[in-house]
């Protein structure tokens, strides 16, 4: 799939078919994942994979917005590390680059995904972070929840030339 094409038709995908999705395939997730810009290339991030259903049921406990990961064949949490970080602040924006790299590698690959939102929430990141008996200096980001999509989305228009400004901000 062509880039540009795959950035637009990528939508968020909530209903999966219950095929298995291999590590193999997950891997290559988080390869596309890896290679996503980080401030001073500190590549801050970690990743958890993970499919266990107790897992799941708790994390949808603490965000119930999470509920899609009951259908999802396979799940990541992506962290970063403060310590790795460039400076404050620059662990979730790299997260976020790598999170969207994953999105489209799982819909490049014929598979479906969404972003579950943990940061900047503070009652989210403390349950991810007991949930998953990460370190401290180990901060939850998304969980990008994964599967064969069981969903088809109309293509939205997104193009809004307002929010365009050239040389100078002008309505
Ligand atoms: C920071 C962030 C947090 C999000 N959290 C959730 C979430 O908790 N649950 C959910 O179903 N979707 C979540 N989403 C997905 C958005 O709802 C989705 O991207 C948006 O509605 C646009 O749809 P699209 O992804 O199909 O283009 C999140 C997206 C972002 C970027």
């Amino acid at each position: 799939m062509e880039v540009v094409e795959a950035i637009i038709t990528r939508r968020s995908i909530r209903k999966y078919t219950g095929e298995r999705v291999t590590n193999t395939q997950v891997e290559l997730l988080l390869k596309a994942g890896m290679y996503a810009p980080s401030a001073v290339n500190k590549q801050p991030w970690h990743f958890i994979v993970f499919r266990d259903r107790k897992v799941i049921e708790e994390i949808i406990k603490i965000h119930p917005n999470g509920r899609m990961l009951e259908d999802s064949d396979v799940a990541i949490l992506v962290c970063f590390d403060e310590n790795l970080q460039h400076d404050v602040g620059y662990g979730p924006v790299d997260c976020s680059a790598a999170t969207q790299n994953i999105l489209l590698a799982a819909h490049g690959t014929g598979l479906g995904a969404v972003w579950v939102g943990i940061y900047p929430r503070e009652n989210r990141i403390k349950g991810v972070h007991r949930l998953f008996n990460l370190p401290g200096h180990i901060i939850p980001f998304s969980i990008i929840s994964i599967g064969y999509p069981a969903e088809k989305k109309e293509l939205p228009d997104r193009f809004k030339k307002e929010r365009i400004h050239y040389e100078k901000w002008q309505v």
